[in-house]
Formats: C-alpha cells, structure tokens, sequence
C-alpha cells in the first residue's frame, strides 16, 4: 500500500485496500450511516460487494445512469432529492464510487448540498484513479459545454484499488492510458518510456501518474498557471470532441490526436525535439488511440476560438520541451 499525501487528506493506493474500507472510514468518521452515489454500470457490478465492504454501516445508495450525460444539473437536481429523501443530514459522508462522471458529480454534490457535507473518493475507472479523483475540481456540464459550473472542493480520503481496473471495459482502459501517456510527456520520462513496450498498467505507474498531478495541483491549486500543463493535447482534443458533436472520439482518443498536433506545433516552433512525433505517434497507434490518417489541425482550428487558454495575450499552448518538461508559449490565432 502506498499513501500519497495532500495538504487536506491523503490518497490510498493498493490491491485490496477496499477490504479495509470500514477502518479508513472510521478514521475520520463517525456516524452509522453512508450515503454513497454510483452509476447503474458499477452498481450492478459491485452491489454485493457494497454491502459486505460497509457491513457495519447502514448504507443507502443513489444510483445514477452511467455517461457523461449525468453531469447535468437535472441530475444533479434528482440525486439531491434522493440522498435528502434517504436522510443525508449536514454531516453525513457522502461516497463517489465510480468513474470520473460519479466524482466529479457527487463532489459537486458535496461541496453545494447544506452549503457542504463530507465527501470520499473511490474512483473506479482508470482516468478517475489518475486524474478525475485528484485536485479537488468538482462540476457539472451545460449543454453549452463541459464543466461549465464547478467548485474546488476537497474530499476527506482517496482510496484507489486497482482490482476495478478488472471489470473496467478495454475502450475506458484506454482512454485512462492517454491521461498516463500525456503525463509521462509532461512530468515523468520513466512513465512515458513504460509505454513504449507496455499496453497494460500496474500500481506503479498508477502511482507516477499521481504524483505528476499532485506536483502541478500543489504549485497551483486554483488552476491559474502550472495546471494548465495538465491541459497538454486538450485543446485540439477539445476541438475535435466539440466538432464531432462528442460522438465519434472518446476523450481519450480526442487528446491522443491532440498530443499529436501538439508535438507538430512544438517541433514547427523548434521547441520540441523531432523524433518525438514519431515515437509517441507509435504508442498511441499501439494503443488503439489514434488510427491512421491522422486528424489534421486545420481542420478543427475555427474551434480553438472559444476555448479558455484563448486569452487576451493570445492562445496559451502546451508544448512539449523534452520528455518530462512542458512548457507554455504564447501564440496568436485566428
Ligand atoms: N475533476 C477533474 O479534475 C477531472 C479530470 C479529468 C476528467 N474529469 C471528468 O471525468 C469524466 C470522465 O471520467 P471517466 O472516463 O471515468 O468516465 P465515466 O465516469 O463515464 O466512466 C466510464 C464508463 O466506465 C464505467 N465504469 C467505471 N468504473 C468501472 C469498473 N470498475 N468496471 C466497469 N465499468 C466501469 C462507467 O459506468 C462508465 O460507463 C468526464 O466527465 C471528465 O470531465 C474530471
């Protein structure tokens, strides 16, 4: 087991650790009941695992419908009413168990409902445990775009247990692969170089991607500066899910053909070293990310307009240096 420490509160990571959830818990919790929120996929997975990892807790459960389209305030709106009418009180904890869409909606949840109640992440999808469940953002979408409406709002605990990584379905694998790839590009070279020959991940790079983030959250926790090294490949990869109506690309596959318009960008600006392109475009075909051809930038550049790193001084790219170094230029578009 490892314990990765935040300023508020610490991340778990390791095999079996939800068998000790009752303990971590009680840690810093002291009421009977938990209230926990899950999509309709993890629960019919886990429901039984549920009642035994709680058994001394009176548990009641929100379940809500698997997909992005969650991350409304519609249901936002309903799942407060159903915790409310299940008996959530101010200092009840309420539980995320699921993927990036159960987090980022129940931390949202918790951070509005009673002006804030305890909040746990147990994230269950590979991006949650390297990224959505790390950092403290928190939202919902609105039809006019993604987390539109949000907060910064930490949980008390983070339990990361690679076990659900064995139901997780090989297209939601992959897209957490593309957050650990982009990573390793802009704060790990021993986490980039483990993709080179490996397709799966193991606790070890699950950890690395976590500190890659934890570095970056700590020197900037309000997302104003440094963050925005996260955001690497995210603004063509942005563009392209927003100009395929997000239908035909998952996330992951938007920003791995992001990444790559990214690299041409840095190497067009003698800024990223040239072999790069090639030897991440390899890893990406390997991982079903990208296909060939490949997306080209001109074709999702009208996007780029509305995007936040559009700024008065000009669009703030992340380019890659070297491996394991991002870096922020200023460029004019449009
Ligand atoms: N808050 C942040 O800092 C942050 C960072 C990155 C992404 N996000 C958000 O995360 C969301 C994407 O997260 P995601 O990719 O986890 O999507 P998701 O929550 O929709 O999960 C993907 C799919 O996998 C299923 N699933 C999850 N765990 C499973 C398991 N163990 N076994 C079987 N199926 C499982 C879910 O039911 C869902 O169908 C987006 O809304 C994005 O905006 C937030």
């Amino acid at each position: 087991m490892t314990k990765i420490n935040m300023p508020d509160y610490d991340i778990v990571v390791g095999h079996h650790e939800m068998d000790k959830i009752e303990s971590y818990v009680k840690d810093f919790y002291h009421f009977d009941q938990v209230f926990i929120l899950t999509d309709d996929h993890v629960f019919a997975l886990y429901e039984e695992k549920i009642q035994s990892w709680f058994n001394t807790f009176d548990v009641k459960v929100c379940v809500i419908p698997h997909g992005e389209t969650s991350k409304s305030y519609q249901v936002y709106l309903s799942a407060i009413e159903d915790l409310i009418k299940q008996g959530i009180k101010r200092q009840h904890l309420l539980i995320a168990l699921g993927g990036g869409v159960v987090g980022d909606l129940a931390g949202f949840i918790a951070s509005t409902l009673y002006r804030g109640v305890p909040f746990m992440q147990i994230p269950t999808s590979l991006l949650a445990m390297v990224d959505s469940s790390i950092g403290g953002k928190v939202g919902i979408d609105l039809d006019l775009g993604k987390n539109l409406i949000g907060s910064f709002y930490q949980p008390k605990k983070v339990i990361i247990d690679p076990m659900f990584l064995s139901t997780l379905p090989l297209e939601e694998y992959q897209n957490g692969m593309a957050e650990m790839i982009k990573s390793g590009l802009i704060g790990d070279k021993d986490l980039y170089h483990y993709f080179m020959d490996h397709r799966t991940v193991t606790e070890k790079e699950i950890i690395q991607t976590i500190q890659v983030k934890r570095n970056v959250v700590l020197i900037d926790p309000y997302d104003k500066k440094e963050r925005m090294f996260l955001n690497f490949g995210h603004s063509y990869g942005h563009a392209i899910e927003k100009k395929t109506a997000y239908k035909k690309y998952k996330h992951g596959q938007a920003i791995s053909y992001g990444m790559l318009i990214a690299l041409q960008k840095g190497i067009s600006l003698n800024i990223t070293p040239s072999y790069l392109y090639e030897e991440v475009k390899q890893i990406l075909l390997k991982n079903s990310l990208v296909k060939e051809p490949l997306l080209e930038a001109i074709d999702f550049e009208d996007e780029l307009k509305y995007d936040k790193k559009n700024m008065a001084d000009g669009f703030h790219f992340i380019l890659i240096e070297n491996v394991g170094k991002a870096v922020i230029k200023k460029i004019k578009i449009g």
